[in-house]
């Protein structure tokens, strides 16, 4: 059996990977969103696969619940093989330019995005060692990278990208001889909420290339920044 953890997942790119997972009766998935009852999408997945998808509550800014999430999933399972830190915010354009942005507004987007993951992480450390080729994924963006050239707007967004690409690094280099796998990927401009649809992917075709990948990482790939098609990414 193969245990995985996502955050964010009870709409866009998250949904769609727990559903794509899901597909497989080896795996099992823990699906996270701050308001499993409001997740109309979830359940109805969860109940076409009564016994293999698990729906908790965690909100990556409220330690409290992230404990919570770590120690129901240790009711159930010695390991986990595979957390995707996919929950994220892009606050609209307007209030994340040059002009507008301010230090709340800032952190926040960090908060979420960038120390978010990193908490998570903490929290099922434990269970990652006890997996089996067990992978931390973080979702990042290619707004994210440093080599794309100048880009300007999306303070928040951009630099919590950035800095989540560096948290992926560290805790590479931190879980490495614990046999934990980190990588950050870019999942491609996607047709979600936060994508919007002039995006050029759907969340079907972004899901199958990050699955793809994250089930053929090896040792050799810690550490990377990947496209949702398995390709390098730019830092
Ligand atoms: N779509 C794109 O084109 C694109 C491109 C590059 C990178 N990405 C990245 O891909 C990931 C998924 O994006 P998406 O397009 O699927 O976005 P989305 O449709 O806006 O979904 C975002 C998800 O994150 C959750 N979330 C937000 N704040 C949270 C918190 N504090 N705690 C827990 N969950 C929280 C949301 O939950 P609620 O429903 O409760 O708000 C939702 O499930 C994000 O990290 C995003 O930055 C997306």
């Amino acid at each position: 059996m193969t245990r995985i953890l996502i955050t964010g997942a009870n709409r866009g790119i998250g949904l769609e990977i727990v559903r794509q997972y899901a597909n497989l009766d080896t795996n099992h998935i823990f699906a996270t969103c701050r308001q499993p009852d409001a997740a109309a999408d979830l359940q109805a997945l969860a109940a076409d696969h009564v016994g293999r998808i698990t729906i908790l509550p965690l909100d990556v800014t409220d330690p409290s619940s992230i404990g919570a999430a770590a120690a129901a999933v240790a009711d159930q399972v010695d390991g986990l093989d595979l957390l995707i830190n996919n929950a994220g915010i892009n606050p609209p354009g307007e209030t994340q330019t040059f002009d507008a942005i301010d230090a709340d507004q800032l952190l926040f987007v960090l908060q979420v995005n960038a120390a978010g993951p990193l908490l998570v992480a903490q929290a099922f450390a434990e269970l990652l060692r006890a997996g089996v080729r067990p992978v931390i994924v973080n979702v990042s963006s290619q707004m994210g990278s440093l080599q794309r050239g100048m880009s300007s707007g999306y303070y928040g967004y951009r630099s919590s990208k950035a800095a989540l690409n560096m948290i992926t690094r560290c805790m590479a280099a931190d879980l490495r001889s614990a046999g934990v796998l980190v990588v950050t990927v870019h999942p491609g401009w996607v047709q979600t909420d936060m994508g919007g649809s002039n995006a050029t992917l759907t969340p079907v075709e972004s899901a199958q290339g990050l699955i793809a990948l994250f089930d053929g990482l090896t040792t050799a790939d810690t550490g990377g920044f990947f496209n949702w098609d398995g390709s390098p990414h730019p830092w």
